[in-house]
């Protein structure tokens, strides 16, 4: 029987530990964990989520501060559109952001960056130009095209020095996504690097609609798989979605994988960023716990735990300080939705919103617990305390279970 150990990466000249951990909003995914999946040979992601606000909390910046401070003139206007991002100040906190975990960088693994087409901030191009190239600037070792299609997003970065040298993968829940973005890209001679392959049991934004249920990873694999033979296309396949233990990582790679994308298991690590309370919620959660809902504005159906607090708030839109979901006309759905529950129950106080969310707010304050389906599982990966609360685990502890352990078994913290 094998282990994970027993297969390698190959990306251009490098070989990896086939293990990626996947890029997790809003500074989930952090620095730190990054940094331990590069240490132990395989490759971390950071996230371009909110970078500004991320940026603050770890370095004390004020970014949001003087934004609000800008445009709060504007907080009670259903019309968002003149709430701007200042793109110097967009590459300020990209730079600090990513060019942290480049300089603490140890070991023979990599560090990509999750950037997300949906992150739209009332100019999607402009913006998504420079949080790229400035994660290239910043020395990525290589960046994950997220959440939406990203047609025309290499040609954004085709100009760079490094647009040959970094690496650059796609996210992609179907065939046909991939087969329109390589369509797309072929006029800048450049084919992605590797393909993850997100099925529907991952969490954050799911690339399916709400008959998710009715797709799986492995079938998807295979069909993309079978084309890229086919086509005689070398790309790396990386899945993602439901890759619980080591032996489910070893039935891919011995399928035609390259890798596996992880993430869920990795939410209950010191390293991650939600915060303890947070996470003992993740290990209690059970399955019946778990829904896939259409609260984000993006459009995109997402998986979360049914008892976070972004479900169902209505606080007031805080664009005037986050803003990253406005589209290219700065508008939100969760405004249009928070707008017609304050017309519809005049003098309240508090409202309720109930069919969207205010993702940045709650994505920023770890109140949307975004999860994997397999998020009931993680109380099966570790010892209860004392009080009755579970043992937070480390990365490295997580890692090395994925690269080493056989016959579907988790080993436990010591
Ligand atoms: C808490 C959480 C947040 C996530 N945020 C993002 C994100 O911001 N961008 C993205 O592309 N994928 C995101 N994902 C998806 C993961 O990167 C990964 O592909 C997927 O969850 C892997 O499946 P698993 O969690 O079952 O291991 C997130 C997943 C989790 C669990």
């Amino acid at each position: 029987m094998k282990c994970v150990d027993d297969f390698r990466l190959r990306l251009g000249k490098q070989e990896l530990v086939p293990i990626m951990v996947g890029g997790m909003g809003v500074d989930i995914s952090t620095v730190a964990l990054s940094l331990e999946a590069a240490r132990l040979g395989g490759i971390g992601h950071i996230s371009d989520a909110m970078v500004p606000t991320v940026t603050d909390r770890r370095f004390n910046t004020k970014f949001v501060k003087d934004k609000l401070k800008q445009y709060k003139f504007n907080v009670e206007n259903a019309d968002k559109s003149v709430v701007k991002f200042d793109l110097d100040i967009l590459a300020e906190a990209t730079k600090m952001h990513v060019g942290s975990a480049m300089d603490a960088k140890k070991g023979d693994g990599l560090i990509f960056i999750n950037c997300m087409e949906k992150l739209t901030m009332n100019a999607p191009k402009e913006t998504l130009r420079v949080r790229m190239q400035t994660a290239m600037d910043a020395g990525i070792d290589g960046i994950t095209l997220a959440a939406g299609l990203h047609l025309g997003s290499f040609a954004l970065i085709e100009d760079h020095p490094r647009f040959r040298d970094v690496k650059l993968g796609i996210i992609v829940s179907s065939l046909r996504a991939l087969q329109l973005f390589l369509k797309k890209s072929a006029r800048t001679g450049r084919l992605p690097d590797y393909v993850v392959v997100e099925g529907p049991l991952a969490g954050g934004h799911l690339g399916f609609g709400m008959d998710w249920a009715q797709y799986d990873l492995a079938t998807i694999v295979a069909e993309i798989h079978a084309w890229m033979q086919a086509e005689q296309l070398d790309i790396p396949l990386i899945p993602a979605g439901g890759i619980f233990t080591g032996s489910d990582a070893v039935g891919f790679l011995e399928n035609g994988a390259s890798a596996v994308q992880v993430a869920t298991r990795f939410t209950v690590t010191s390293e991650c960023g939600l915060p303890e309370k947070v996470q003992q919620e993740y290990f209690k959660a059970t399955e019946d716990d778990i829904e896939v809902n259409q609260l984000s504005p993006t459009g995109y159906p997402m998986r979360m735990i049914k008892s976070c607090p972004a479900i169902g708030d209505g606080i007031r839109p805080n664009c005037e300080a986050y803003g990253y979901l406005l589209d290219a006309n700065g508008s939100c759905a969760y405004i249009q939705a928070y707008n017609r529950e304050v017309a519809a129950h005049p003098g309240e106080r508090r409202i309720k919103v109930m069919d969207k969310t205010c993702l940045c707010t709650h994505m920023r304050n770890f109140d949307c617990w975004t999860c994997g389906q397999y998020t009931y599982r993680l109380k099966d990966t570790t010892r209860r305390n004392e009080d009755g609360s579970y043992q937070i685990l480390s990365a490295e502890h997580v890692f090395k279970d994925y690269q080493f352990s056989k016959d579907g078994k988790v080993a436990l913290p010591d």
